[in-house]
């Protein structure tokens, strides 16, 4: 194996933030696998293990083709022993012992029950699944106690399971423009997440808004949920400030991106009727047979109804900081994670969502768009689409 003289030989480089990962790829029948394991590790509080096992799907990712032999993947970085062991199973026998066994542990089906609850993280969820809870109808059940954004999350439960597709993303893009526009004319709404790096489905939308003149911005927030109320669209929504310590309180804390912009984190009541007038497809007419028939208390259902309810994030962000807070929430996760540390480890710079600053200058600096601060860290352009990592 000469790779400079193998014309298929890539190269690879190590840090997601200098590769392109495309949304679809050759290898999730490995990346799946390994991203259990990395999840698994999450609910372990082990986030070195987890950000291995993510690194190492991430590579999987970026390769033009589907890995058949343990010969495709030398010269990859980031493939730990363990990750390489996992590959080398599901290669040979088709599946791996560890994953289907972490796949089919009570320990991982619980957390993953009680983790997909809105507002519940993994020392939660991790108390809970001590203490003998297994799921939200168990929280149900015992009368386990809950916050409002917990209550919201147990009650909604089912719908904010079921992904949210592109077309009602585009539904709610319409609706929270016209909130804004209400509000405060002028401002601009963009679309973030997953959604702008061109996934199908997602788990909420996001969404960043900004005013060109400087300031406009301030006590925007309010103003904006007041209007979405007043229209009844919200089923439940929390304002915060530096909340990001809040939501991770997991092993991801430490190293997060906590920011301090004015973020509301909201359950939308989205009416069936404007998806299927904005789908061109014919639209599926809800079966009405399928509906449940009876309703235990504190869940809704909306087979039944003619809405169901989906996570929002909306972000305000001052001008200045708006390319920063663009790059910031547009992810994924792991291409973000890998941005900063690539900025503090290989330019002796710090990334947030706010600012770049340089310590070798001791100054900020001032970037309008995604492209310069890319430049700033020496890195290629990487467009939303292929940040997939
Ligand atoms: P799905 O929603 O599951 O489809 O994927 P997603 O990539 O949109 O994930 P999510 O909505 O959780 O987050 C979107 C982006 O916002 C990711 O890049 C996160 O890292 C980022 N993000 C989420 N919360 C915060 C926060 O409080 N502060 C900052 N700076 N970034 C955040
Ligand atoms: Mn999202
Ligand atoms: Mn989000």
């Amino acid at each position: 194996p000469k790779p400079n003289g193998d014309p298929t030989a890539m190269l690879m480089k190590s840090y997601a933030c200098q590769r392109r990962t495309p949304l679809k790829h050759h290898n999730s029948f490995l990346t799946e696998a390994l991203e259990i394991l990395s999840q698994n590790a999450e609910y372990n509080d082990n986030e070195g293990r987890s950000v291995a096992f993510r690194r190492a799907a991430s590579v999987l990712k970026a390769l033009p083709r589907r890995v058949r032999s343990m010969q495709d993947l030398r010269c990859l970085p980031c493939l730990g022993d363990h990750s390489q062991r996992v590959i080398k199973e599901i290669l040979e026998d088709g599946s791996s012992r560890e994953v289907e066994s972490t796949r089919q542990s009570e320990q991982y089906q619980a957390m993953k029950a009680l983790t997909g609850i809105f507002g519940v993280g993994v020392r939660t969820a991790d108390r809970w699944f001590r203490e003998g809870l297994r799921s939200p109808d168990d929280l149900i059940r015992r009368g386990q106690q809950l916050n409002r954004e917990q209550q919201a999350g147990v009650q909604y439960y089912d719908d904010l399971q079921k992904p949210v597709t592109k077309v009602e993303a585009d539904v709610i893009s319409d609706i929270v423009e016209k909130a804004v526009h209400a509000v405060l004319p002028g401002a601009e709404i963009q679309l973030m997440g997953g959604f702008r790096r061109g996934k199908e489905v997602g788990h909420d939308v996001d969404f960043l808004i900004t005013h060109p003149e400087e300031g406009k911005e301030e006590g925007l927030m309010p103003k904006i949920t007041n209007w979405l109320k007043e229209q009844g669209l919200l089923l439940y929504q929390k304002t915060t400030r530096n909340s990001y310590l809040e939501k991770m309180d997991g092993p991801a804390r430490a190293s997060s991106n906590m920011d301090r912009f004015e973020r509301c984190f909201s359950i939308f009541k989205l009416q069936k009727s404007a998806v299927s007038c904005k789908s061109s497809s014919t639209a599926s007419a809800e079966d009405v047979s399928t509906a449940r028939e009876s309703e235990r208390p504190g869940e809704h259902h909306s087979e039944a109804s003619g809405w169901r309810a989906v996570r929002v994030d909306l972000v305000v962000s001052p001008y200045s900081q708006f390319a920063f807070a663009t790059l910031g929430w547009t992810g994924s996760k792991l291409f973000e994670r890998e941005l900063r540390r690539w900025a503090g480890q290989e330019k002796h710079m710090s990334l947030s969502s706010h600012a770049l600053y340089d310590s070798k200058q001791n100054l900020y600096l001032r970037a309008k768009k995604e492209e310069e601060i890319f430049a700033y860290l020496g890195l290629e352009f990487i467009p939303p689409s292929e940040r997939n990592a």
